[in-house]
């Protein structure tokens, strides 16, 4: 419990980082540290049926807030409040839905609330383009420009967030968030530094992303590319070539595009299966051609401080921050 915490918490932490070094000036930071820890750790209930309007989880929204949890948010600004960001999580096998229940502000005069689907951190989106099925402009939707309150907004992976500003004392926004199950997750930030994962893309043409936001140690324990079976090793070229590969990436970034290939897997295994990634973020991506089922399982755990102080000794720094 008190370990989960630490997590969230150091995760939180990022966010705040991340959204400072845009040079935003975010107001009203203060975090209350009892009520981000009844937050994360109220019961993380499993889907379905869902949950009665009367029954659901209910409280404020601050400026810049972070929350796991099926619930409805209502945002009051108290005094102009221009650059404000929710950060949205589900499990690995969820979707969220992001719904208006009723809104506020003056859009003519500046306001705007804006749904992004994924996270944006530093600039950098997750997923990247190259990985997330809608072209970007499409990934935001905006509450001004799109209107009407009950609009619902879904998310293609396990994350999404709100951007919103308002200049209006009293002004505000109510919106429930709910979780979905989702049968085919492809692009997932994971919520712990620690677990195992299973990545599965079943015979279609996409790119999917686990993305793990810590420094850690990681280990395939298995891996089947289609092809790998069903043609001559001799054929095939490099990984790349073969259009349906395994990718372990690293580095300062959340967008899997701008980060360093730190091994490739395709047709044999023979490498280390186990490895320790000291970047602010590591991510398996697989690339998948469409012909073959693919998948590939890993788990993970976060490197201590002794194994962080002896990947620096080997400018592993410089490797994380290359591209
Ligand atoms: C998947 O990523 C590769 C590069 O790694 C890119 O060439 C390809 O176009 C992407 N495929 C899809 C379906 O987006």
């Amino acid at each position: 419990m008190e370990r989960t915490f630490r997590e969230h918490l150091f995760l939180l932490v990022l966010c705040l980082s991340v959204l400072k070094g845009d040079a935003r000036y975010i107001e009203n930071n203060e975090i209350l540290k009892d009520d981000i820890y009844s937050v994360f750790n109220l019961d993380l209930k499993r889907e379905m049926p869902e949950i009665p309007e009367e029954l659901l989880y209910r409280r404020s929204l601050r400026c810049l807030d972070m929350i796991a949890v099926e619930g409805q948010f209502t945002f009051t600004a108290e005094r102009p409040q221009l650059n404000c960001a929710s950060f949205f999580m589900a499990e690995p096998n969820e979707v969220l839905s992001i719904e208006y229940d009723s809104v506020d502000i003056d859009c003519r005069g500046g306001d705007f609330i804006t749904v992004f689907d994924g996270w944006v951190m530093k600039g950098e989106k997750f997923p990247s383009s190259q990985d997330h099925p809608l072209p970007l402009f499409e990934r935001y939707v905006d509450y001004c420009e799109s209107g009407s309150v009950r609009k619902i907004v879904r998310s293609n992976q396990n994350v999404a967030m709100l951007f919103f500003r308002i200049h209006n004392e009293g002004s505000s926004f109510t919106v429930t968030v709910r979780k979905h199950v989702n049968a085919f997750p492809c692009n997932v930030i994971s919520q712990a530094p620690e677990g195992s994962y299973t990545m599965v893309i079943p015979q279609q043409h996409k790119n999917c992303s686990f993305s793990i936001v810590y420094p850690v140690e990681i280990e395939i324990s298995e891996f089947s590319l289609g092809h790998y079976n069903n043609i001559a090793k001799r054929l095939l070229p490099g990984c790349a070539e073969t259009g349906d590969f395994v990718q372990l990436l690293g580095g300062n970034t959340i967008d899997s595009s701008k980060l360093v290939p730190v091994t490739d897997l395709c047709i044999s295994f023979t490498g280390p299966t186990q490895m320790k990634i000291g970047c602010e973020t590591t991510v398996v991506r697989m690339v998948s051609s469409g012909r073959f089922v693919n998948r590939v399982s890993f788990s993970y755990r976060l490197l201590n401080s002794q194994e962080l102080q002896n990947l620096k000794l080997n400018s592993i720094d410089d490797f994380c921050s290359s591209n």
